[in-house]
């Protein structure tokens, strides 16, 4: 091993090194060393395997113990030095190890890089899936207060972004609670997913050693309820599985996709044309030339970031897409995307919590653009089906109606009583009342509805789950 250039781990039956541009080419180091704590975690849980199985004595797994705590601080301290030549994090620490103790030697006994990186990445999946979760509970918790202060400020609902019917602000971002509220559950099932411990798979067969691939899994926590390891049953599936990267960053871009659908309706409702939100200074910006600008760019930010995260879905779905079993090295570039989807994931969360929080809802313009009575024309509809109009003639009554009030330039109620029942005598003397908002509302109590007791039921279930 004392050849010049020759690589230290795997260099015995090669005559010469790497050339310095397959090196620069080949390395991962520069982005795989944020694995060091889960490289670090699975070496020990491998090492006590391995004492466990006898193929360490209790001295040398001290040694390997201490050393890989040792690591662990300079990694944390950012002492550590990475190095090129040695390609990835696996190979950096091991020989780092060696370093300090000639056991290190040992500690790739029965393991692979390939079921080392799987291990590695399990452990990161699942810390990544619980952060995420946290970020995601921020974001439903700002989202939440602001729905509870505005639970019964009306707004026009859209569809085509045409006004619809009226909700209210409380019911409208409480949408946007329950899709974070499935996203979050969604992070829960990739958690789970990674909770199945590859190692002792090798580099595809295992090994003949005597492996104990349940008490590796234990030690690492690789558990079911009850305590019991979870092992990946076939080996060459094992170091061959992209499955939860795939998973992983397609559940971070659908929960970007909903930040961004959120960020489009909140960057709609702070135009001057929408005036409904008032985003705090310190998440906008202005302009370089135009004195009066304030531009929503935090929420535009979040639109363009979940691009960007759609897009590393689709990098990881193409580089697996045509590979062989098993492990390929175009497999080292399944981690950039994942780690860029985490890293971007984790900080929209954290802005669009920020943002909300200092957001506020101009409660005046809500109420005026509710107020168009036109939102009520579903509402006069059912009241004619109440009079018993099959509902098919009775929304042609009211299209006619809207029609003749166009015509006369007036607005739906100002419409005579003479006119309207010119159009249907069902129309009786109150056919008005249906233009009151709260009678709208009030008559709007099953679940799903915007009625005020299933908005504020709503609030009371997140906040209970939040909170506890
Ligand atoms: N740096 C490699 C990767 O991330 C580790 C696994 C290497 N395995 C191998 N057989 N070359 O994919």
């Amino acid at each position: 091993m004392a050849d010049k250039g020759k690589q230290v781990t795997w260099g015995g039956r090669f005559k010469d090194g790497p050339d310095g541009l397959m090196l620069a080419f080949g390395e991962s180091v520069s982005f795989d060393q944020r694995l060091a704590p889960y490289d670090l975690q699975g070496s020990l849980g491998h090492a006590a395997m391995l004492l466990a199985v006898g193929i360490l004595t209790q001295e040398e797994f001290n040694q390997i113990e201490k050393g890989l705590q040792e690591l662990a601080e300079e990694v944390k301290a950012g002492t550590f030095m990475w190095k090129i030549e040695l390609e990835d994090v696996h190979m950096n620490l091991e020989q780092a190890l060696r370093e300090k103790t000639g056991a290190a030697d040992k500690l790739h006994t029965g393991r692979s890089r390939n079921d080392q990186v799987a291990t590695d990445v399990r452990l990161f999946f699942k810390d990544a899936c619980s952060q995420l979760r946290e970020g995601i509970e921020q974001a439903m918790k700002a989202l939440l207060a602001l729905a509870q202060k505005h639970a019964s400020t009306p707004i026009p609902g859209y569809t085509h972004l045409q006004r619809a019917q009226p909700v209210t602000v409380g019911h409208h971002l409480l949408a946007y609670v329950e899709m974070l509220g499935r996203d979050h559950e969604r992070f829960s099932t990739v958690a789970n997913h990674a909770n199945v411990c590859p190692l002792g798979s090798g580099a595809i067969a295992g090994s003949t050693l005597p492996l104990d691939r349940a008490l590796v899994a234990k030690a690492l926590g690789f558990v079911d309820e009850s305590g019991e390891p979870r092992l990946t049953p076939n080996g060459m599936d094992a170091v061959a599985d992209r499955d939860l990267f795939v998973e992983f960053a397609s559940a971070c871009s659908l929960c970007a996709l909903h930040l961004s659908r959120l960020a489009e309706d909140l960057i709609l409702w702070n135009s001057a044309e929408f005036g409904y939100l008032i985003l705090p200074d310190s998440f906008t910006t202005g302009s370089s030339l135009m004195p009066q600008k304030k531009n929503p760019d935090c929420f535009e930010l979040i639109r363009g970031k979940t691009g960007r995260m759609i897009g590393n879905l689709t990098n990881l779905l193409v580089t697996i897409k045509g590979l062989p079993l098993t492990y390929n090295r175009d497999l080292q570039e399944d981690k950039p995307p994942v780690f860029d989807s985490f890293d971007q994931l984790g900080i929209c969360l954290a802005v669009t919590a920020g943002a909300l929080e200092g957001a506020q809802i101009n409660e005046e313009t809500c109420r005026a653009a509710a107020s168009d009575p036109l939102l009520l024309a579903t509402d006069l509809a059912d009241y004619l089906v109440e009079q018993g109009m099959p509902f098919r003639q009775a929304h042609h009554v009211v299209g006619a109606l809207v029609a003749r009030a166009e015509e006369l330039n007036l607005s739906l109620p100002e419409l005579s009583d003479e006119d309207a029942q010119s159009v249907s005598p069902q129309l009786g003397s109150d056919w008005r009342e249906v233009f009151d908002l709260s009678r709208a509302f009030s008559r709007r109590e099953k679940p799903g509805m915007p009625g005020p007791q299933q908005v504020a039921g709503r609030i009371k279930f997140w906040e209970g789950i939040l909170n506890s």
